[in-house]
């Protein structure tokens, strides 16, 4: 047996397989329930796009596009399906009831069409998983939600329901080496049932291959059986979503010379006034006519060519509005919002190729992105060859991980049209496309920088993860990439790094930062280390984004000014006067016992004590040796893969690498160095209940110290325990009065057992691991042949 697609069986499975015998056609309809969240999806689409309804039309223009380029490509290696001459098309029809009361719209397109496990498949299930997840977050009236659904999951048919009570689908697959004889099949759903049908035709194989939609309009829809509306719509909004020619049956009134024989002429004058008084419009202009006989108007219908405009990118971009642009990029790339800006331009690539394309930046990048490993299924880059689309995927010459969302629209004129994406492997232009893509990402992203402040800040709030990233891993434009990063200072937001060399101060030769990861800025501003540097007047670029500080490492410097972390040592103002200098060695003297104390007190939490040059008000703090890891550094490498492993070696390492700074104008440090000179003169003499309490100050100062720096503790308990007993000290309570610890023990063990909590079944399958759903449905198995086609067993 031929293995099928898990999601066929389980939706057979799920399936409450009805075999109706429908007695007038003599046709057996298989009825299925829609997978419980497709009814559920249909009805929050429903509800939330209906002020929005003109949008079926796009979505099921987008629709058979795909079914339509599926169809072309394919037909390139399974000979047979396609003969590569007879028009792939999209014909729209509007069809009154004869009773002039709505109707029916019918869209066809001659594309790869489906057998009746995909028609089931692809209207009945969603096709992805985590779908039922997505759909509980959703609110029902949330357009926005819902118009990233569509795109997300491609539910663009649910649409139809927005103006139709019932669809049926009629679809009928090319013949191919797996499926020689293909049957026609019908999908008929209605708007508020939980269930479809699939049987075959009754008409037959009348499509050759492709796909039939009728929509049976609401009674409220029927403004989309004018014609004209119809035409306006495509022209406006739908055309955009396919460059196959899309036709629409367009009715005329027209004069026809009569038929020269008098008699067949009367026969037709006799009958049509007696067929029916209603066809007035006919029946008076035929008796006007009368006098001259030679004339007659008559309804004429033909198919008119709606898209036989060049498609919009090979169009001067002044002739292109926005609006253009929108439409052509929601109907092109599924996406419900509109862009955040784009970029149109033509050129000849290196190896000679003339090309026009269309880079667009979405709204906003995917949740998933920075979750997800680069998969090269983005199917994001549309390559065409003179408007023929060949393919979205372009291998190992896809667009590096940071570029991985853009959409592109890029049209060749001067490859060979049967190009495969095999065969285009071999073509240098295939190579030359990213960094065309690139170069021109980039300078979009410049030009809003310089033009457009305000939209700047969105794509910085939307964007500046990824363009860190970009700078980080793309060596060949990362002095570009690095100059559209935005920071926040201590003093301004949105700050670039030429826009901090502006604001420098005289002498100042480093770039300052301090980076800790994922603390609020405000919380940044008022760091230890920053606090001089603001009080003076300096501006510090304030890091909390986990790629910051990997992307300064590898810029290593701007124009030539290196970077250097707050946190670090190496701080340098650049102003500091040669008596300035003089002034810390003084310090450095007169807090020398207390220097040397501390340091016996640290122990090895650091590696050396020094009076400090960048403190105001806080007493001390813990900085990273110049060749040491910063808290930040510290906390990234314990964040990335085996962090909670990291080798005592390690450890030792990131610990000697601290030095522990003191501010020599601080109460607490003078108050500090006159009690340790104290217990120096006492000598031998000394209190030892006093020292013991000054180690405990100075501890508590120390791991502080750790903390305030963004450090942890090594103990905390410990920590704690000694804050405690030294708020008993100021507060006069004994030390070592014992606090009253006698508990309520729990109850015993409770002999019954809670009763069946109530499981949500269908949330219970979709929760399922994938081998299990694959595994309760072989005994459907038998319900879809070889072909894919049903098979109708007799019960
Ligand atoms: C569309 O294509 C089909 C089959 O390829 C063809 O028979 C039909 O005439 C085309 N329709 C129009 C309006 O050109
Ligand atoms: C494409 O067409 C050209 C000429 O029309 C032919 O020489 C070439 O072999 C074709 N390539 C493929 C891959 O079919």
């Amino acid at each position: 047996m031929r293995l099928l697609h898990p999601l066929i069986l389980s939706l057979t499975a799920l399936s409450s397989c009805v075999f109706a015998q429908d007695a007038g056609a003599n046709t057996h309809k298989v009825k299925h329930d829609y997978q419980s969240d497709v009814a559920r999806l249909r009805k929050i689409v429903v509800n939330s796009l209906y002020s929005n309804r003109d949008v079926f039309l796009r979505e099921l223009i987008s629709n058979a596009n795909d079914a339509l380029e599926k169809l072309r490509l394919t037909a390139l290696t399974e000979k047979g399906m396609w003969d590569g001459v007879s028009p792939l098309n999209l014909t729209i029809k509007a069809e009154r009831n004869s009773d002039g009361e709505g109707g029916r719209i019918i869209i066809t397109d001659t594309g790869i069409g489906m057998n009746a496990a995909e028609l089931t498949t692809n209207l009945g299930t969603l096709a992805k998983s985590g779908t039922s997840d997505f759909l509980a977050g959703v609110d029902g009236d949330d357009s926005t939600a819902t118009g990233n659904l569509i795109g997300a999951f491609g539910l663009g048919f649910y649409s139809s329901f927005l103006v139709a009570d019932k669809v049926t689908v009629a679809s009928l697959p090319p013949p191919s080496s797996k499926n020689p004889n293909p049957t026609q099949n019908v999908f008929s759903s209605s708007a508020d049932e939980g269930s479809f049908e699939i049987y075959p035709d009754p008409r037959g194989n009348t499509l050759g291959h492709g796909t039939e939609i009728t929509l049976y309009l609401k009674s409220d829809a029927s403004h989309y059986l004018a014609t004209s509306n119809l035409m306006q719509l495509v022209n406006q909004h739908s055309g955009f979503s396919t460059t196959f020619p899309i036709y629409i049956w367009y009715e005329t009134e027209e004069e026809v010379p009569e038929v020269d024989e008098e008699a067949v002429s009367d026969e037709q004058e006799g009958k049509l006034t007696d067929a029916d008084e209603d066809e007035a419009v006919v029946e008076e202009d035929a008796e006007k006519e009368s006098a001259s006989p030679k004339m007659k108007k008559v309804i004429v219908g033909h198919w008119e060519h709606l898209n036989s405009q060049p498609p919009l990118w090979m169009r001067d971009p002044k002739t292109v509005t926005d609006e253009e642009y929108e439409l052509l990029y929601q109907g092109t790339f599924k996406d419900f919002q509109k862009p955040l800006a784009w970029h149109h331009f033509h050129g000849d690539s290196e190896s000679g190729v003339s090309f026009r394309a269309l880079i667009y930046i979405p709204s906003r990048l995917s949740e998933e992105f920075f979750n997800k490993p680069l998969d090269n299924s983005a199917k994001d880059v549309r390559l065409l060859v003179k408007h023929v689309f060949i393919t979205s995927d372009l291998g190992e010459y896809g667009l590096p991980k940071w570029a991985s969302w853009v959409k592109v629209i890029i049209d060749a004129d001067d490859l060979p049209l049967n190009v495969s994406r095999e065969t285009l492997q071999s073509s240098s232009f295939l190579k030359q496309i990213k960094q065309i893509i690139l170069r021109r990402l980039i300078q979009l992203f410049s030009k809003i920088a310089e033009e457009d402040q305000e939209k700047y800040a969105e794509i910085t709030k939307n964007y500046g993860q990824v363009l860190k990233l970009a700078a980080s891993e793309d060596s060949k434009n990362r002095q570009k990439l690095a100059a559209l990063v935005r920071f926040n200072t201590n003093q301004r937001e949105v700050v670039s790094f030429d826009s901090y060399l502006e604001n420098r101060k005289q002498g100042q030769k480093q770039i300052f930062y301090l980076a800790d990861m994922g603390k609020s800025i405000e919380h940044l501003s008022q760091s230890v280390f920053v606090e001089k540097l603001h009080a003076r007047g300096y501006e510090v670029l304030l890091l909390n984004e986990p790629l910051d500080e990997i992307m300064l490492q590898s810029i290593r410097n701007w124009k030539g000014v290196p970077f250097q972390d707050v946190a670090k040592a190496g701080l340098d103002f650049g102003d500091d006067t040669p008596e300035e200098k003089d002034t810390i060695a003084e310090l450095t003297d007169k807090y020398a016992p207390l220097l040397e104390w501390l340091k016996i007190e640290a122990g090895d939490n650091v590696k050396n004590v020094i009076v400090s040059n960048r403190l105001v008000t806080s007493p001390c703090a813990i900085v990273a040796d110049s060749m040491g890891f910063t808290a930040n550094v510290q906390k990234l490498m314990s964040a990335t893969s085996r962090g909670a492993q990291q080798n005592d070696a390690m450890q030792d390492f990131m610990k000697k690498q601290k030095v522990l700074e003191i501010n020599p104008r601080s109460p607490l440090i003078e108050g500090l160095l006159e009690h340790v000179e104290q217990l120096n003169a006492d000598g031998d003499d000394k209190d030892l209940d006093s020292e013991a309490q000054l180690k405990e100050v100075a501890s508590i100062l120390i791991d502080g110290a750790l903390v305030r720096s963004g450090f942890e503790v090594a103990d905390s308990n410990l920590f704690l325990t000694r804050v405690d007993r030294v708020l008993r000290r100021s507060l006069g309570v004994s030390e070592t009065a014992p606090t009253d610890d006698t508990v309520k023990p729990a109850p015993p063990v409770d002999p019954e057992l809670p009763s069946d909590i109530p499981v949500d079944d269908e949330k219970m399958f979709f929760n399922l691991p994938d081998e299990m759903k694959n595994n309760q449905i072989e005994f459907e198995m038998e319900e879809i042949d070889e072909h894919g086609n049903v098979v109708h067993d007799e019960l």
